[in-house]
């Protein structure tokens, strides 16, 4: 199966925009795409203004929501905490087979993880050996600023030890205007993690402007297997 993993160092660190510009770009290009987003949490806390993980990236794949996501839960918790407030658990199995079956008909598949790498779908299985299951390589979503260096590496590291193929570290959203310590963060991820650091602008919820954000990134270079 072709495609990519996009994990990142933590919750809210840029995992939905990152994916969706990816797809936009790609699918802007005449790929076929498909995106996955195994558990959708937090339903009932909106952020104002912006769409849900599966519906964004529904949008820039051009699919339905429920194509995206097959589960969905309405509290901001883990996954694992999350079904069994709903009476339920994760079917690693059956998750592993969504996936696939998403990615069937398309010639990438984009799947966006679920918090950082070892949140947990089950306690006995988490985003990780999903990633692995799939056998795509990750794409690392992380933030520009103070805090990141280590974030970054326990997340590379975290990657490698489990065999995944780690393609790229993504800075976002990166500021128009860099701080000095954002720059270095660059280099210095780069050179400690030896691993591609690329940057994400800023960039809105439309598709088009997703697809131009997508197409400034070396997307072709990030999927697999
Ligand atoms: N390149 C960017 N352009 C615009 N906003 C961004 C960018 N990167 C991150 N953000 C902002 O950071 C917040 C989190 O982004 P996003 O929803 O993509 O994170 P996530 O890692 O997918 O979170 P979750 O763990 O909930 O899935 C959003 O409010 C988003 O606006
Ligand atoms: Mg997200």
């Amino acid at each position: 199966m072709g495609g990519c993993f996009v994990t990142g160092t933590d919750t809210g660190v840029g995992k939905t925009v990152l994916a969706a510009a990816m797809l936009a770009a790609l699918r802007a290009d005449g790929v076929r795409v498909a995106a996955f987003k195994p558990v959708v949490t937090g339903l009932d806390e909106p952020e104002p203004g912006r769409p849900a993980d599966h519906e964004l990236l529904a949008a820039a794949a051009g699919l339905a929501p429920e194509a995206v996501a097959p589960q969905t839960f309405g509290p901001a918790v883990s996954p694992h905490l999350a079904a069994e407030l709903a009476g339920t658990t994760i079917d690693p199995a059956a998750t592993i087979a969504a996936a696939r079956a998403a990615g069937a008909s398309a010639d990438a598949l984009v799947v966006e993880g679920v918090g950082g790498l070892l949140v947990p779908l089950t306690v006995d299985f988490t985003v990780r050996d999903l990633a692995v299951a799939l056998g795509l390589p990750v794409v690392v979503a992380a933030r520009p600023g103070l805090g990141t260096i280590s974030h970054t590496l326990l997340t590379v590291e975290a990657a490698r030890a489990a065999g995944l193929d780690v393609r790229a570290v993504v800075l976002t959203p990166w500021p128009g205007a860099p701080s000095a310590m954002q720059r270095s963060n660059v280099k210095t991820i780069a050179r400690m993690a030896e691993v591609e650091v690329a940057t994400l602008a800023d960039v809105g919820t439309g598709v088009d402007e997703l697809a131009a954000a997508g197409a400034a990134l070396p997307v072709g270079r990030w999927l697999g297997p």
